[in-house]
């Protein structure tokens, strides 16, 4: 198959790149290099795997890879800006890279390619604070969207255009609703990708700043579970297109911060200052998915439990350490 990846250096995106190019898929990576430290990826991508091609392009200059589009049968579009704080700072850069962008590359699918699978990474966060919610139990797909932040609102705009598409044009797209994804290739800082950046405070011996009082709970996926799941639903496209997809570590893998924190204590063998802030907006005190669909449908479970598959990103910190200590 030819799978072209948007955000392709970044975590998930080099996850997905090694995975299918493992496969003998034939991959071509978008990615602007906007995020931060991501050049540690594709460098990682160039020296092991020389036949991934690597386009540095914004997803909105649709010009510079529709060759490889119009030929391609997978799209992953995992482009994006990732954090809530951010895309409240700027949100016309949040509205124009997850809204903008994703809008005008479901257009072109539906000009130029309208038979390829296209996936989209949307977010737990569509399901809003979630504060209605009576009592804390895992999420499936029927729960209310509840945008909040220009964050919540450009993804969860782009995931009801996909499903959307589906609908009116017939595309083949899926959305996924990911909970919090970590491993290895993962450049957590203290906006976005929480676990990476607890591990990369115990490295450097730095404080870890919590927002709100640390018993927000999250359910945390492994990012090689996420990507066999993507895998799964190009399997099996007739039974999961037009539709979303809660998927998350499930209640097996569900942690509050400190619990997380306890456990990098015991790993590391010493403790990090921590200070705590006042929570943020639209933080919800739980989330866990429910994985209805994707168990149902996709006969996908997580294999990797957090406890074991957290040392991973581990290693890949300490084998990168000077150049994290950089970024
Ligand atoms: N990591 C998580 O826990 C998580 C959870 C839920 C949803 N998601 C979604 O999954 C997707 C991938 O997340 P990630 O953790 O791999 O993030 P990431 O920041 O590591 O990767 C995103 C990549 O997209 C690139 N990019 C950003 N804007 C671009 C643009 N306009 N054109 C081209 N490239 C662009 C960045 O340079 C980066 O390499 C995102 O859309 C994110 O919202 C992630």
């Amino acid at each position: 198959m030819k799978i072209l990846i948007t955000g392709g250096v970044g975590f998930i995106g080099t996850n997905a790149a090694i995975y299918f190019a493992n496969k003998k898929h034939e991959i071509v990576l978008v990615d602007n290099f906007s995020r931060k430290g991501v050049e540690i990826n594709a460098l990682f991508l160039k020296k092991n795997y020389p036949k991934i091609k690597i386009i540095k392009s914004d997803v909105l200059e649709v010009k510079n890879y529709l060759s490889y589009l119009k030929k391609t049968d997978v799209i992953i579009h995992l482009a994006g800006q990732t954090a809530v704080t951010t895309s409240i700072q700027n949100p016309e850069n949040d509205f124009k890279n997850n809204l903008l962008d994703s809008f005008t590359l479901l257009e072109s699918v539906r000009k130029y390619n309208p038979k390829a699978i296209i996936i989209y990474s949307s977010t737990n966060k569509v399901y809003g604070d979630l504060s209605k919610l009576k009592k804390f139990s895992p999420v499936d797909e029927s729960a209310p969207l509840d945008f909040i932040s220009p964050y919540g609102c450009s993804k969860g705009a782009t995931d009801c255009y996909f499903l959307d598409y589906h609908r009116i044009y017939g595309l083949k797209t899926v959305v996924f609703r990911q909970s919090c994804i970590y491993g290895k290739h993962q450049l957590g800082v203290e906006d976005q990708g929480w676990v990476a950046h607890f591990t990369k405070q115990f490295l450097f011996k730095k404080p870890i700043t919590i927002f709100g009082n640390g018993k927000q709970i999250r359910d945390l996926l492994y990012v090689e579970d996420l990507v066999e799941a993507y895998e799964k639903a190009i399997l099996n496209i007739n039974k999961v297109t037009g539709k979303p997809i809660n998927i998350g570590g499930g209640e097996k893998n569900a942690y509050n911060l400190l619990q997380v924190i306890k456990m990098l204590e015991n790993e590391f063998g010493y403790q990090v200052k921590i200070n705590f802030e006042k929570a943020r907006v639209g933080d919800q005190k739980y989330f866990v998915s429910k994985n209805l669909l994707a168990k149902r449908l996709l006969s996908w479970q997580p294999k990797n439990p957090f406890s074991k598959a957290l040392k991973s990103l581990i290693n890949w910190q300490k084998e990168n350490l000077n150049y994290l200590a950089k970024i």
